[in-house]
């Protein structure tokens, strides 16, 4: 078991990760957050895996434990959905009270939503997080973030509510689907490419072991992103600088993500999840960075073969023809400021943030995607 410590003050909380956890929850949980009441908040692919152990360890540790369960997918991480959370919240056995307990148990979608639930929930209840992909693992499940997405755009509704505990279960991800597992390696990727070039190097040396799903290895990785992720919200909890640096790829992905993501269309295969908008995203950042001679060509390429390495996209046809500046354009009017891009500072391992990228260069980065 390893343990990885996000210094928040009073707000501080320790990340466990190891194997065989789920069963251990509610000792766990009792250990951060002491109530009568535990609403477990999981999705229709993760409840029936989990939801019976997480439930059980819970009832053990002397919570009454409510299962509330919304449909899977990201279209689902809406303001409807938490309303319907809520109605059976309030309608459980035993109903919430100031010291309840939400557990949020899945990957990013669940655990979004169920923080959120849990900062709005009486005014703000506590809450634990038991994530079960790799992308809740190593990002999203730390930092406190939560919200749901609008028609507008994604994350636009949202509170900071830190949870009082992160449990990993790296056995959990036996039966995360591949391409799932893929869309967590690109904030990996990401991570070593703002804050670590050494993490960079062990991905690709590890790249088919991790794909194939060697639980040691995927520990460490976990434990190794995590860190990372916490140094940088311990330094800028509510993203008044360099959390942003987290936005690595993620500027022009999420506007990808708007237009071809969320629609899980007749072909899985060509659903785009939030991990492989991340690395065309990351591949047009480095496109630009490399332009403005802050990354060598070699680099970029570096990167492009380790994103296939983890069976990520580094093109996607047809991008050119869709109106991705103008979703970008319409998400910073939403937000306010200038569109900022967080680009390489002159190598692999460290980044700075620009407010001044070019339409030009971003269209030239964009048609780059769409080429072969
Ligand atoms: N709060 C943050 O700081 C933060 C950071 C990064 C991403 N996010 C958000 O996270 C979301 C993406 O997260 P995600 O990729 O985990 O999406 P997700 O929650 O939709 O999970 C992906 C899919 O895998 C399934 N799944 C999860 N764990 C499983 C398991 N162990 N076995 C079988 N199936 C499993 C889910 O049911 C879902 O179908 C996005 O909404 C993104 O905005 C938030
Ligand atoms: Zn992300």
């Amino acid at each position: 078991m390893r343990t990885v410590p996000v210094e928040l003050g009073a707000r501080s909380y320790q990340i466990t990760i190891g194997r065989d956890l789920l069963g251990r929850i509610g000792a766990m949980t009792s250990a951060v957050a002491e109530g009568a009441s535990a609403y477990i908040i999981t999705d229709t692919n993760v409840g029936p895996l989990y939801a019976d152990a997480v439930a059980g360890s819970l009832s053990a540790g002397g919570y009454a434990a409510s299962v509330v369960t919304f449909p899977a997918g990201e279209p689902n991480k809406t303001l409807a959905t938490i309303s319907d959370l809520f109605d059976r919240i309030f309608a459980a056995p035993r109903p919430p009270e100031r010291g309840s307990v939400v557990v949020a148990l899945g990957g990013g979608v669940a655990g979004d939503m169920a923080g959120f639930v849990a900062a709005t929930l009486l005014r703000g209840v506590a809450f634990v997080q038991v994530p079960t992909s790799l992308l809740a693992d190593v990002d999203s499940s730390v930092g406190g973030k939560t919200g749901v997405d609008h028609a507008t755009g994604k994350n636009l509704i949202g509170a900071f509510h830190q949870p009082r505990g992160v449990f990993i279960d790296t056995d959990a991800l036996a039966t995360l689907p591949p391409v799932e597992l893929a869309s967590g390696m690109a904030e990996c990727v990401k991570h070593g490419i703002i804050r670590d070039l050494s993490l960079v190097e062990w991905i690709e040396q590890h790249a088919g072991e991790l794909m194939g799903g060697e639980p040691d290895l995927l520990g460490e990785l976990i434990a190794r992103n995590v860190a990372i992720k916490a140094a940088v919200v311990a330094a800028d909890e509510r993203e008044a600088g360099e959390r942003a640096h987290l936005n690595f790829g993620h500027t022009i992905g999420h506007a990808i993500e708007a237009v071809a993501g969320f629609e899980p269309g007749a072909d899985e295969q060509d659903y785009l999840r939030h991990g492989h908008c991340v690395a065309l995203g990351m591949v047009a950042a480095n496109r630009i960075a490399v332009g403005r001679d802050l990354l060598a060509e070699t680099d970029t390429t570096r990167i492009e073969s380790l994103l296939k390495a983890v069976n990520l996209p580094t093109r996607r046809e047809g991008l050119a023809d869709i109106d991705v500046l103008g979703i970008m354009r319409r998400d910073k009017k939403v937000r306010g400021g200038a569109i900022r891009f967080v680009l390489p500072a002159g190598a692999l391992g460290r980044v700075d943030i620009h407010a001044d990228v070019t339409d030009k260069e971003i269209l030239d980065a964009i048609e780059y995607l769409s080429g072969s």
